[in-house]
C-alpha cells in the first residue's frame, strides 16, 4: 500500500512501477473516475520510455505506444465505454498481450481471461486529494514480486 499525495508522485510511482514489469504482463487498474488510474500509466509510460503521450481518449479504447529504447510497447486500455466480453473480444488483446506490457482501466470483470497471471492495482480517493494505492498479484508471476 502506498499513500500517494500529488499526481507527480503518482506519475513517480508509475516509473517504479515499470521496473517490474515485461513483456505478457497484464495490469488492470481499478477506482472511480478522476482516480489517477490514466496519471499512473504516464509514469509507467514514463519508466518504460515508450512513446507518448498518454491521453484519456474519448473515442480510441486501446493504444499502443512503441518503446523509445527497444523494450516492450506498452498497450493502453481504457474499458469505461466497453459493454462487455465480446466488445474486448473485439480489441484482439491476446494478440500483443505477450510482447507487450498491457495496462486496462476499468477492466475489473472483463480481461481476466486473458491472463492466468495479472496484476490488479486499485487506487481510492482521500479527503485531501491523496490517493492510497494497492497491488495485488495474481497468479504464479506474481508471487513473491508484490
Ligand atoms: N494524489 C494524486 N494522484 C493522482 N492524481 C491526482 C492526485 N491529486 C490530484 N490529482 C489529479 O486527479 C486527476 C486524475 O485524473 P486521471 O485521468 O489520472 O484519473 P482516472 O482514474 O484515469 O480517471 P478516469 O476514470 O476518468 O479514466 C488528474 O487531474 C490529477 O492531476
Ligand atoms: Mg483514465
Amino acid at each position: 500500500m502506498r499513500v500517494v499525495a500529488t499526481a507527480e508522485e503518482m506519475r513517480a510511482l508509475g516509473a517504479e512501477l515499470a521496473a517490474l514489469l515485461g513483456p505478457g504482463d497484464l495490469a488492470v487498474l481499478s477506482g472511480p473516475l478522476g482516480a489517477g488510474k490514466t496519471t499512473l500509466v504516464q509514469g509507467i509510460a514514463e519508466g518504460l520510455k515508450v512513446r507518448g503521450p498518454i491521453t484519456s481518449p474519448t473515442f480510441v479504447i486501446a493504444r499502443v505506444h512503441p518503446s523509445l529504447a527497444g523494450g516492450p510497447p506498452l498497450v493502453h486500455v481504457d474499458a469505461y465505454r466497453l459493454g462487455g466480453n465480446l466488445e474486448v473480444d473485439d480489441l484482439d488483446l491476446d494478440a500483443s498481450l505477450e510482447e507487450s506490457v498491457t495496462l486496462v482501466e476499468w477492466g475489473e470483470g472483463l480481461v481476466e481471461g486473458l491472463a492466468e497471471d495479472r496484476l490488479e492495482i486499485s487506487i481510492d480517493r482521500g479527503e485531501n486529494d491523496e490517493r492510497t494505492v494497492r497491488l495485488r498479484g495474481v497468479g504464479p508471476r506474481w508471487r513473491g514480486v508484490v
